[in-house]
């Protein structure tokens, strides 16, 4: 047995709590095989699936998948409402499935572009799982990392304004209350499909103690076996958060 199917069997104490993924290379894929964009589009939300059935079998606590950036939105119409459809029948497809397996489903992004009937199926399945006590799944749709720091400081000046927060309350344990993935642990791995070595605006607050993993593989092509050798490889990384290692030991003693 190789020792990431031991580890798949019993899940690490050392895994990452939270793992965030660019899924990035559908394009790429489907021209490859000579098809439209959007069929790697499709090739990639069955992709999702199998690793959110993976993280669920190895009792991740929190998976974030980027599926869409505020980028994104200048893309051929063609491909942005294409995508938008497959957003919206893939809610509707798994949502029994996130129910069986106990996933708690949030999305994160600027919900004002997005279609009325995604945002109020997004919605939806926020409320369905909220009680679900498993992974929780978040899906960063029309999400991006500046703008996201953008808004938190808007309300924060807000606030400030409202002599609800003074300013020497501010430090980067109060000011993540304004950003999004509130109730996350900071994201510990980032992992780029693709062969590109860009962070492309994904989870700028959240990462910044992340391992950052980025494969050649296009994220169709991304197999459960890959994934698992790479949380094995982080399993074993020093993270020293700053710190050199005799502090780190002492921590821990
Ligand atoms: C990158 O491929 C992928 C996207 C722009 C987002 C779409 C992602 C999915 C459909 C997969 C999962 C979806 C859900 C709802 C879980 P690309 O078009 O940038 O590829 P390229 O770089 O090869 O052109």
């Amino acid at each position: 047995m190789s020792s990431s199917q031991e580890s798949y069997l019993n899940p690490n104490p050392n895994q990452p709590r939270h793992v965030g993924i660019i899924m990035d290379g559908n394009g790429r894929w489907a021209k490859l095989r000579g098809k439209r964009r959007i069929f790697g589009h499709e090739a990639g939300v069955l992709k999702a699936r199998e690793l959110v059935e993976t993280a669920v079998k190895i009792e991740l606590e929190a998976l974030t998948l980027y599926a869409f950036s505020s980028e994104n939105w200048s893309r051929p119409k063609k491909e942005v409402s294409g995508l938008m459809r497959l957003f919206e029948k893939t809610i509707e497809k798994y949502t029994s499935l996130l129910i069986n397996n106990n996933v708690r489903f949030k999305a994160v992004g600027d919900p004002s572009k997005l279609p009325r009937i995604l945002k109020r199926k997004l919605e939806q399945m926020e409320s369905i799982t909220s009680q679900n006590t498993g992974l929780i799944l978040t899906l960063a749709i029309a999400y991006g990392g500046q703008q996201e720091i953008v808004s938190g400081i808007k309300r924060l000046i807000e606030d400030h304004e409202s002599q609800i927060i003074d300013a020497n309350e501010i430090t980067v344990e109060s000011f993540k209350k304004y950003l999004l993935f509130q109730d996350l642990p900071d994201l510990d791995l980032m992992i780029r499909t693709s062969g590109e070595t860009r962070i492309s605006n994904f989870m700028l607050w959240q990462s910044a103690y992340s391992e950052i993993h980025f494969t050649e593989t296009l994220w169709p092509n991304f197999e459960e076996q890959e994934f698992l050798e790479i949380l094995q490889t982080y399993s074993q990384s020093e993270r020293r958060f700053g710190n050199v290692e005799e502090d780190i030991e002492l921590k821990k003693a």
